[in-house]
């Protein structure tokens, strides 16, 4: 019988790894706290026309990539493949709004998309959502953007560089729409099938196009930064000087069109080369309709995820493997031992201190090596004669030298050794 293996796209995070995410989601909650983000939770299953109305009918993640199925009740359900849209459903559910309009928000959690796996690339990943809600100000998007680059900062992460762009608003973005579809009018022979469907569909994602005859036929392509309306230019204006002012360096990037329909005016990304082709740790950016889209008041909203995934891969690989250890490990020879010192390891475990043992009266040299092998700091060994003496011995794994322990206080004594007494 052939054993049953995960779905293709679908990994496991075994426990080295998990230790390594905890510690990020650790440092990541502490940044959104201080930045005064709050945390919501939502399921991960939605109606289908959530994600269909907000990401767009026209985006390969709806065309293409949605876990999607009808329920035993008939309904339309997708696995949700980004949370923004979910966010503001709540919000708007709830009518949060209606107490106070502005809202800052995040959410930690997987997101499903059928695409093509690869490094870096999962059809189940991981993602830190932050969205504020109610500001329409361009110092909404650069707060995020500056939170982004404190956070990896903290992370070790020493090459993100953020780029950003403006998609300008409904009153300007047709301008610029039919301009890029007079330019492509001349080139339709160099586009590839996918963008000559997106000319009716979704023109400006043909700017995001990665087949190198897309991307030469649209090298001189006009730059939507001339089209943008007063209001528009003003607001990126702002956003330009508010990042030069924090000395923030960043990429004016004309082609960052993003995968989802919702936005409008800023879009940013944050690269980086530790992730080859995959190279947006995190991009967001302002979605001011998509709550009117979604039935809602006219409130604006700026926003970002991260890729749990891609930042951990970026994390692990400046750090080199350092797995952490057991303070102890209690190396009883023999039932008498094993019985007197059972109970100090549960008074250990339960004073919060990782100690270990083994259950199984194994000689000295393999208890040693179970020691080795868990990466324990310090080894308490007693056996016959320690057990005679009343005292044990407590091995340093790293100095070798040994100090005695009195077996009548030897969880007192070990949490003295073992620096867990402050
Ligand atoms: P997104 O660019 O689709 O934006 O995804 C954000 C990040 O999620 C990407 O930069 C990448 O790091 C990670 N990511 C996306 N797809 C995958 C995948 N298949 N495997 C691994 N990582 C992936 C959004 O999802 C928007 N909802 C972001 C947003 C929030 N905009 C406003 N608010």
């Amino acid at each position: 019988m052939t054993s049953i293996r995960s779905i293709k796209g679908f990994k496991d995070i075994l426990p080295g790894e998990a230790a390594l995410w905890q510690s990020i989601e650790k440092t990541a909650t502490e940044v959104l706290g201080a930045f005064g983000f709050r945390e919501i939770r939502l399921p991960i299953l939605e109606k289908t026309e959530l994600f269909a109305r907000s990401i767009g009918e026209a985006t390969d993640i709806v065309e293409k990539e949605m876990y999607t199925f009808t329920d035993r009740s008939g309904d339309l359900l997708t696995l949700r493949p980004e949370a923004t849209a979910a966010v503001v459903r709540a919000y708007l559910q709830h009518k949060i709004y209606a107490q106070d309009p502005v809202q800052k928000y995040y959410t930690i959690g997987p997101m499903f998309r059928r695409e093509r796996p690869q490094k870096g690339r999962y059809r189940q990943f991981y993602q830190i959502n932050a969205e504020i809600f109610g500001v329409g100000s361009p110092y909404a998007d650069v707060q995020l953007i500056v939170m982004l680059v404190d956070l990896l900062e903290r992370l070790g992460v020493t090459d993100a560089q953020p780029h950003v762009n403006s998609l300008g608003c409904p009153a300007c973005r047709p301008d610029f729409r039919r301009a890029l579809l007079d330019f492509l009018a001349a080139r339709e022979e160099r586009l590839c099938a996918d963008c000559l469907r997106r000319r009716e569909t979704n023109p400006l994602r043909i700017l995001d196009c990665k087949v190198p005859g897309c991307r030469e036929a649209t090298r001189d392509a006009p730059a939507l930064s001339r089209f943008l309306c007063a209001e528009c230019r003003s607001h990126f204006d702002i956003l330009q000087g508010a990042l030069d002012a924090l000395g923030i360096a960043y990429l004016i990037d004309n082609r960052l069109v993003r995968g989802l329909d919702y936005y409008s005016r800023t879009t940013f990304e944050i690269q980086t080369s530790a992730l080859g082709a995959q190279s947006a740790v995190a991009g967001g950016g302002r979605y001011d309709g998509l709550m009117k889209t979604l039935g809602g008041p006219d409130i604006p909203a700026t926003g970002f995820a991260i890729g749990f995934d891609r930042l951990a891969e970026i994390v692990a690989a400046g750090k080199g493997t350092e797995t952490p250890g057991p303070l102890v490990f209690i190396a009883a020879l023999g039932a008498e031992a094993q019985a007197r010192a059972f109970p100090w390891l549960a008074a250990l475990n339960r004073s919060g201190i990782w100690a270990d043992m083994l259950f199984e009266d194994k000689s000295l040299k393999s208890q040693m090596k179970r020691a080795g092998k868990l990466g324990a700091r310090k080894v308490l060994i007693i056996g016959e004669n320690e057990l005679a003496a009343n005292t044990g011995q407590l091995r340093d794994m790293t100095t070798r030298e040994q100090v005695p322990v009195s077996l009548d206080r030897a969880v007192e004594e070990l949490r003295r050794h073992l620096g867990a007494d402050g």
